[in-house]
């Protein structure tokens, strides 16, 4: 019987171990692994619910193979930040009331942080350029875009105090 492929990779800082055979997503390898903070919607690169950080690039991760992170950093809607601690966009999206049932906000947050990243002062046809693989059912996104100019302000602020 071919032995299962086990795959070690980073997520949120810690070492993990996830089994991958061929067609297995990185998807379904993190959420069998506890990860469910990884949304579940589509399931074919429309929705962004299941978005994570891959080595700091946004990607959709039911479109990518658990093998294929082999080696690599993921970060989920947990690895950047807490209750106690929280991203400048979590908070923002609490503020605002960018979240309504959630179910979007760890991919919306995931996509808006990798938009952040590249671009700290994103106009607003960049918010929705960097969040147009995220859908949202509630919010009509207005109140999405506030929280990610929100974010950006306070990011911006923060750099310039430190
Ligand atoms: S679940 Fe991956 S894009 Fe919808
Ligand atoms: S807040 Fe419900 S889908 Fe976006």
């Amino acid at each position: 019987m071919a032995q299962e492929k086990i795959v070690t990779l980073r997520v949120n800082g810690k070492e993990v171990k996830i089994i991958a055979p061929a067609h297995r997503t990185l998807l379904e390898a993190l959420r069998h692994e506890g990860f469910v903070e990884i949304k579940c919607g589509c399931e074919k690169g429309d929705c962004g619910a299941c978005a994570v950080l891959l080595d700091g690039n946004p990607v959709d991760s039911c479109l990518t193979l658990a093998w294929h992170a082999e080696g690599c950093e993921v970060t989920t809607i947990k690895g950047l930040g807490n209750t106690d601690n929280p991203d400048p966009l979590q908070k923002a999206f609490i503020e605002t009331g960018g979240a309504q049932c959630g179910y979007c906000t760890p991919g919306m947050i995931i996509s808006a942080r990798a938009l952040l990243n590249d671009n700290p002062n994103p106009s607003l046809a960049d918010i929705k350029q960097g969040l147009g693989g995220n859908l949202c059912r509630c919010t009509g996104y207005t109140r999405i875009f506030e929280a990610v100019e929100l974010a950006a302000r306070e990011i911006r602020r923060e750099r310039q105090e430190t």
